[in-house]
């Protein structure tokens, strides 16, 4: 499968990369071995020896090297080979594996996937993950998913579905009138749906006033290509201010790992003063991931399995008004590949 190449990407979460450790994941198909240097500095490198093709992380990490497990080649943080312990030691010239560059930033290992300059400005600002921002933080959120990340973007940016598979935890039923307003912003595409006077979902009623009374809801979803999202959804009173702390941001990060699956990172912030104690924070972590390993994963899965490996348009999909979203994501992905490929064949 074609992927945006000139991108980061979320590999995983800075404290699943543990020192002397080897971790490895595979990204837009390709195999990684990552470690951490004994500065801790984070490294991702091809995972798959240039020898015999055994993948690096069955082997060992001896200080910042990493060593093959088969023959004892072992590589740099760069990938050079830096010592072959066999016949006269001399290294062969092709002895090197691709080393990626990394980022690391709000607590998430980001990689460069092409060979273009690697510019850690165009990370999305998620900076309310930062420990300093005084948010009160839920993160840490993984899942696999047996779907391709296009098909996960779409279920992201689309909170339609909040009412039908979500009834309850973040969804109402009035929610179905929702005004929805589709923008653009560079080249982020923003989903803005307002929602006056319905029933509180058990998710915002339990951050805001836990009486169940009528409220008016907010999800302003915000599509930042090519995998990552940042939701501002929340409920005041009819007339209420966001000051009243019923609100959050919601990151989800969508990373392919291959066509057909997708890592999924996800993360909250909620604005000092929330009225959620250590206990209410767990619930709120628990729900959160119930939600998505439980309703949305399962729809995921099976809508891959629906599509197979046909072409989307090709299946003639129904559209919806609230399908504008989804289909920007989709052109927009189509748009950035193309001009990829015409930008690489140039030279
Ligand atoms: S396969 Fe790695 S050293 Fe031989
Ligand atoms: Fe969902």
């Amino acid at each position: 499968m074609a992927y945006i190449r000139s991108a980061w990407y979320v590999a995983c979460w800075s404290s699943e990369l543990r020192t002397n450790e080897i971790f490895h994941r595979t990204l837009l198909d390709e195999q990684i071995v990552f470690y951490r240097k004994q500065d801790g500095q984070a490294v991702a490198l091809q995972d798959r020896c240039p020898h015999r093709f055994i993948p690096l992380h069955l082997g060992r990490l001896k200080g910042d090297v990493i060593e093959c497990c088969y023959h004892g080649l072992q590589f740099d943080c760069t990938g050079s080979c830096v010592k072959n312990p066999h016949g006269d030691g001399r290294i062969p010239t092709a002895a090197k594996v691709r080393s990626y560059p990394v980022h690391e930033l709000y607590g998430m290992v980001w990689v460069w996937m092409s060979d273009a300059r690697a510019d850690p400005a165009l990370i999305p600002d998620y900076s309310m993950l930062d420990a300093a921002s005084g948010y009160q933080l839920s993160t840490g959120g993984y899942l696999h998913i047996d779907a391709n990340y296009v098909l996960m973007g779409e279920n992201l940016l689309d909170l339609s579905h909040l009412t039908h598979l979500h009834d309850g935890y973040l969804g109402s039923p009035k929610q179905v009138g929702a005004d929805l307003v589709l923008k653009e912003e560079g080249n982020h595409v923003l989903c803005n749906r307002w929602m006056p006077n319905i029933s509180p979902p058990g998710i915002f009623d339990m951050l805001y006033r836990r009486d169940g009374k009528s409220v008016d809801m907010w999800t302003n979803a915000r599509w930042i290509p090519p995998s990552c999202f940042l939701v501002d959804a929340g409920v005041h009173v009819a007339g209420g201010e966001r000051e009243d702390r019923g609100w959050y941001y919601a990151m989800h990060i969508v990373t392919p790992e291959t066509e057909r699956t997708t890592h999924y990172f996800f993360a909250a912030a909620m604005p000092a003063g929330t009225k959620l104690n250590d206990e209410d924070a767990k619930v709120f972590a628990n729900l959160r991931r119930f939600v998505f390993e439980e309703q949305d994963k399962p729809v995921l899965n099976a809508q891959q399995i629906c599509v197979g490996d046909s072409d989307f348009w090709s299946l003639k999909p129904v559209l919806l008004s609230s399908d504008a979203g989804p289909v920007r994501i989709r052109r927009s992905i189509e748009r950035m590949l193309k001009a990829e490929i015409e930008q690489q064949a140039q030279g």
